[in-house]
């Protein structure tokens, strides 16, 4: 049995003030819950308050991007030995905002996917196809080019450390969530590439939903056989939401 994983991704929100109230909303509404893991990717700059609130707890952290390289003249960026000063478990990658609006290709996705493993941060590899490309009827095809950026390049082996986000772009932030026998359809599709590579990598593989998962559809999306929990954007944002999704991770 994959234990499953439930991670909030602030994406660019929050103050210090607001995070302590959600952090400690957080913590306590999940503090007794074991059955399922539970993280917070914040920005950058709250890492430290999620390292000293979280330390200690069944809550990890990460962050939402990283620079592949490792240091350097590269004004603004992050590398990944700076997320691990701050204990960070978890980084993720291309996910599609930074695809989309950053302009982030395979091939860089592909890169800081190597770099964060290499500095022993998990990675949450994030693919997902358009509303155009899904209605082309080439979600496959798209996911299976995003997914390859790793899976061929650095072999399943790669992934025995590493999580999969399946996030379609048209349920990001919209309330259109996937329905259950989609977003399942698309997990299959994702397992069955890896276990052609290996099968015992396949069957351990964490592949987590993304999309408008609410407090009102997560029981439903996890009680399907390849979703291992959830990717979570606005509701990770208000603690009783996110708790709610977080015990929906359990049964
Ligand atoms: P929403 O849950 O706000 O749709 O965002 C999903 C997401 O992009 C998580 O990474």
């Amino acid at each position: 049995m994959r234990r499953k994983l439930v991670v909030g991704n602030w994406k660019m929100y929050g103050r210090l003030a607001t995070n302590q109230a959600l952090l400690q909303g957080v913590l306590e509404g999940v503090r007794e819950l074991r059955d399922a893991d539970y993280a917070v990717c914040v920005p950058y700059p709250y890492l430290s308050q999620a390292q000293s609130m979280l330390q200690g707890s069944n809550v990890a952290w990460g962050a939402q991007n990283l620079s592949p390289q490792e240091e350097g003249a590269f004004t603004g960026a992050v590398a990944p030995g700076m997320l691990t000063d701050f204990a960070c478990s978890y980084v993720i990658i291309g996910h599609s905002e930074r695809r989309g609006l950053f302009h982030e290709s395979n091939e860089i996705a592909s890169a800081k996917f190597a770099a964060a493993q290499k500095a022993g941060l998990k990675p949450i590899f994030c693919v997902g196809e358009t509303l155009v490309e899904r209605e082309s009827g080439i979600t496959e095809q798209v996911v299976a080019t995003q997914l390859d950026a790793v899976l061929v390049r650095f072999g399943a082996q790669a992934l025995k450390e590493a999580v999969i986000a399946y996030e379609p772009v048209w349920a990001i932030g919209t309330g259109k969530t996937a329905s259950p026998d989609q977003a399942q359809a698309v997990h299959a599709f994702i397992r069955q590439r890896v276990a052609q590579h290996d099968a015992q990598v396949a069957q351990g593989l964490c592949i987590l939903y993304g999309g408008s998962v609410k407090a009102g559809n997560a029981a439903e999306l996890f009680g399907m056989p390849d979703i291992d929990g959830g990717l979570i954007g606005g509701a990770s944002l208000v603690s009783d939401d996110f708790v709610a999704i977080c015990r929906a991770a359990q049964k």
